[in-house]
């Protein structure tokens, strides 16, 4: 049974506690030694986890050594899916504590967490610390204290912690943070995401998440989902490396709709009859954060409303702007249009970051949502065989996961504005933003 807690989290780190955070080690920038060979376990293969292991094997130098469901009909079916190439995983299933074993051998360097939220921190925590590597879904901690948790003992074991933010590997994100990189936007000001994505039906559906973990996990209120939008910001604005969050606020709407949900489905059905009885986030979550050096970000969240799905995704400079969803995309460099479609293609072709001309349209063919999810992968196999930093690190892991339990601390409290916690314990100041230029690595082939 997973251990999913609803309502409030209560924690026991405030925010003072941490306030003058001494890092152990600077995991932002570091290169841990080349791997020639990236030895992966996965856990977690119900609807997300198999894209992953399908879009490893097209990767030169991975060998996927094991995989791990609780459910053996998950584990078993991707098994076979790696019938007759060169990967010969292991399998772990059954108990709920078999990923442990996985963990503990010795012959693999990288475990690849898409588990329910609750497990994420506590899997990636405990294979740090038996030596791996770990790349955990978005949020990679549902608690500030589990943030925490992941900061020392990535810094401890100098192990990498990546959060799958596949969404800064889009394109129009990459060429925006290449944009802002080369100054064309000017100074960067302002940024807004979002996750306005409506999930109603599926939370609901009995044979949708396990054990209907994500509509558990919605009982707490507040910005639960916050690093989409976010983490593609957060690059563009060189949080973590050059500036950080100051503090935010935040105000949910009531709920509309899930608790209505839940009683018209437990009319027909006794399945749903508890659920009918708990409360549950309001549909709308505004969260706005302001940073060090006066910036702000504005994020949504909305996963109960019919919305057209959108990340928002809207960067303004002192020189221009860029806006994506609705479609298409645009970008303006003043107030009275967007350029044409021609200025765009123009931009386009100039501005395309280095990741993009080597493997974009190899992403393409491979797929995941539009190709983005194979550049995060791809990326991330790449700096490990080359020992390079990684993209998003620990830190951001941390800080971009992080804005779920302060927001749900803002909401119970009026909308107060609450102190963002610096994990990188003031490195900020120096560490260096991330590098889209593809100098180093970028040699790592791909399988089609
Ligand atoms: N980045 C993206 O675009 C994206 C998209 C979808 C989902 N996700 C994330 O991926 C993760 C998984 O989501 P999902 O939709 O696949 O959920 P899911 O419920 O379909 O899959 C989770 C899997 O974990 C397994 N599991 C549960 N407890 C386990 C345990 N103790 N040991 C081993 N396995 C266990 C379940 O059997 C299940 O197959 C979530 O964190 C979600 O937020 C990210």
């Amino acid at each position: 049974m997973i251990n999913v807690q609803a309502g409030p989290i209560q924690e026991s780190v405030t925010e003072s506690t941490k306030k003058t955070y001494a890092q152990k080690f600077n995991m932002s920038g570091y290169a841990a030694p080349k791997l020639e060979t990236v030895r992966i376990g996965f856990v977690g293969l119900g609807n997300r986890g198999p894209g992953a292991v399908n879009r490893m094997r097209k990767i030169e130098g991975v060998d996927i050594k094991a995989l791990c469901d609780i459910r053996p009909e998950k584990v078993n079916a991707v098994k076979k899916s790696l019938e007759g190439s060169s990967h010969n995983p292991q399998v772990y299933t059954g108990k709920e504590d078999e990923w442990k074993k996985m963990c503990d051998r010795n012959d693999i360097d990288l475990i690849y967490i898409a588990t329910p939220w609750s497990l994420h921190a506590p899997m990636a925590v405990y294979a740090m610390k038996q030596g791996k590597h770990v790349c955990i879904e978005v949020p990679a901690a549902k608690t500030l204290e589990e943030c925490w948790q992941l900061v020392e003992t990535s810094e401890s074991t100098k192990k990498h912690c990546i959060i799958l933010e596949n969404c800064c590997y889009d394109f129009f994100e990459l060429l925006t943070l290449n944009m802002a990189r080369q100054g064309l936007l000017g100074v960067i000001l302002h940024g807004e995401g979002a996750y306005n994505h409506d999930l109603l039906n599926s939370n609901f559906n009995k044979t949708g998440y396990y054990e209907m973990w994500r509509l558990k996990e919605n009982m707490r209120n507040g910005n639960l989902y916050p690093t989409h939008g976010l983490g593609p910001v957060a690059q563009v604005l060189d949080i973590n490396r050059g500036d950080r969050m100051d503090y935010l606020v935040s105000t949910s709407t009531n709920d509309f709709s899930m608790s209505a949900k839940a009683k018209e489905l437990a009319s027909t059905d006794s399945f749903y009859k508890d659920y009918t009885t708990k409360t549950y986030r309001g549909n709308m979550n505004v969260t706005t954060i302001r940073t060090e050096k006066g910036k702000t970000i504005m994020l949504q969240h909305d996963v109960s409303s019919p919305n057209i799905y959108s990340r928002i995704f809207k960067i303004s400079g002192t020189k221009g702007s860029v806006l994506k969803y609705p479609d298409p995309e645009r970008i303006a460099f003043g107030d009275e249009s967007w350029i044409s479609e021609e200025e765009f293609k123009k931009i386009q072709e100039q501005y395309q970051p280095p990741i993009v001309k080597r493997v974009g349209e190899l992403a393409k063919q491979v797929g995941g949502h539009g190709g983005m999810d194979f550049l995060m992968d791809w990326r991330t196999i790449d700096c490990l065989r080359n020992g390079l930093p990684v993209d998003m690190d620990v830190y951001d892991a941390a800080l971009w996961s992080a804005i779920a339990p302060l927001s749900e601390q803002s909401v119970a409290n009026r909308s107060k504005s609450i102190d963002v916690p610096d994990f990188t314990g003031g490195s900020w100041k120096t560490n260096q933003p991330v590098d889209i230029s593809l100098e180093k690595g970028g040699n790592t082939k791909v399988k089609l």
